[in-house]
């Protein structure tokens, strides 16, 4: 369990002088395989992590809600959710617009106190955005006593939050995960019809999530330009996303040369998670290694959306890891996170060389997180 809760409980009786009615929790998430794909309505394998956010959260008198973010330097935001909220970076943009959008469906109660804490290392690629929208969400709706509230709905307010208040045109695959994942299990995501299906990990593999250290900040914009050229392509190739493309039978001589790029990962980045998926069901390690290895490749050759200290690092860990397992970054690239996947036997192993020769020389981040075993 997160260490996140405690601490939200024990953070809210110091600043509000009682203690909480709830205390609400979502998990940060690391994406297996599949990046850049959700906003082409394909197919992604994400995982919820035990780190993530809690929010502790208590009623009051009046109207107003009361936030402390104690991992924030203390700050504290007060507004009425019936106000816009501001259109802005940071934590408030995000607490506030999910408290107003939730308010337009009715599903503010009253006022609430509330302290937000976490666990998920920023700027790391691992969700912290979706995992503060979804917790501060299940806040307000276990203060309205709305817990039966669909998860896919909250994960489309979160979505919408970031898209009117953040001004990030995320896909859906971190809101879903972090709504409706099962902790210790993937979840094989259809990001059209927003079906899915849970993916058990064998019992002998590990999967471990690596800090590069290369922190992605200011790179919404790239993100958003990214998006913008997958849905230029796909009106050039007359189909309504990329995910209608028929990997076999496409002709990328209509695009410019940068959409044909983009176009190439995101529809071989597709077909790559559905087979993803099926090693793991076959239990097939090696297979998967290589396609993260080739998704690693994609992500950087052909979406340019790496970074060469990463590269450097994946490079590295796939020549540590062997045959049996692999490497890739993940989530929305420029830095952030790395995935691995390894024997369970041989992680200990793995993870000692990260310590030992990774960090000086690649310059790893500190935190190593084990997701499975
Ligand atoms: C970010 C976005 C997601 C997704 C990934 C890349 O995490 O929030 O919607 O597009 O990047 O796969």
């Amino acid at each position: 369990m997160s260490g996140a809760i405690e601490t939200a409980r024990t953070r809210f009786e110091r600043s509000f002088g009682a203690s909480p009615d709830g205390v609400a929790f979502a998990p940060g998430r690391v994406n297996l395989i599949g990046d850049h794909v959700d906003y082409n309505d394909g197919l992604v394998l994400p995982m919820p992590l035990a780190l993530g956010t809690a929010v502790a959260w208590k009623r009051r008198e009046d109207e107003l809600l009361d936030v402390r973010a104690s991992d924030y330097g203390d700050e504290v935001l007060q507004f009425h959710p019936g106000e816009e909220p501001p259109v802005q970076d940071g934590w408030h943009s995000l607490v506030h617009g999910m408290a107003h959008l939730l308010q337009e469906e009715g599903l503010v109660g009253g006022g609430l106190d509330l302290l937000i804490a976490g666990d998920l290392p920023r700027g790391s690629g691992l969700s912290s955005s979706a995992s503060l929208c979804i917790a501060i969400g299940r806040a307000l709706l276990e203060a309205a006593g709305a817990m039966g509230y669909s998860p896919t709905r909250l994960a489309q307010i979160a979505q919408q939050v970031e898209h009117r208040f953040a001004g990030v045109a995320c896909g859906i695959m971190d809101q879903m995960v972090v709504a409706a994942g099962k902790e210790g299990k993937a979840m094989l995501l259809d990001c059209r019809s927003l079906e899915w299906r849970q993916v058990g990990l064998p019992e002998d593999w590990s999967v471990i999530v690596v800090q590069s250290g290369v922190t992605r900040e200011l790179v919404d914009g790239a993100y958003n330009s990214r998006r913008t050229d997958c849905e230029a392509a796909a009106e050039a190739l007359g189909v309504a996303s990329l995910r209608d493309v028929d990997p076999a039978g496409v002709d990328y001589s209509a695009l410019g040369e940068t959409q044909a790029l983009r176009a190439r990962h995101v529809v071989s980045e597709i077909e790559r998670t559905r087979q993803a998926a099926a090693a793991i069901d076959d239990r097939d390690l090696e297979r998967l290694g290589s396609l993260l290895r080739d998704a690693h490749a994609s992500m950087r050759d052909l979406f340019e959306a790496s970074h060469p200290q990463v590269d450097a690092q994946v490079d590295w860990l796939n020549e540590i890891i062997g045959a049996q397992g692999g490497a890739r970054m993940t989530g929305g690239g420029f830095g952030g996170s790395i995935v691995l996947f390894c024997e369970a036997s041989e992680a200990d192993r793995v993870v000692g060389e990260i310590d030992r020769d990774g960090k000086p020389l690649h310059g790893f981040g500190e935190v190593t997180i084990r997701a499975h075993n």
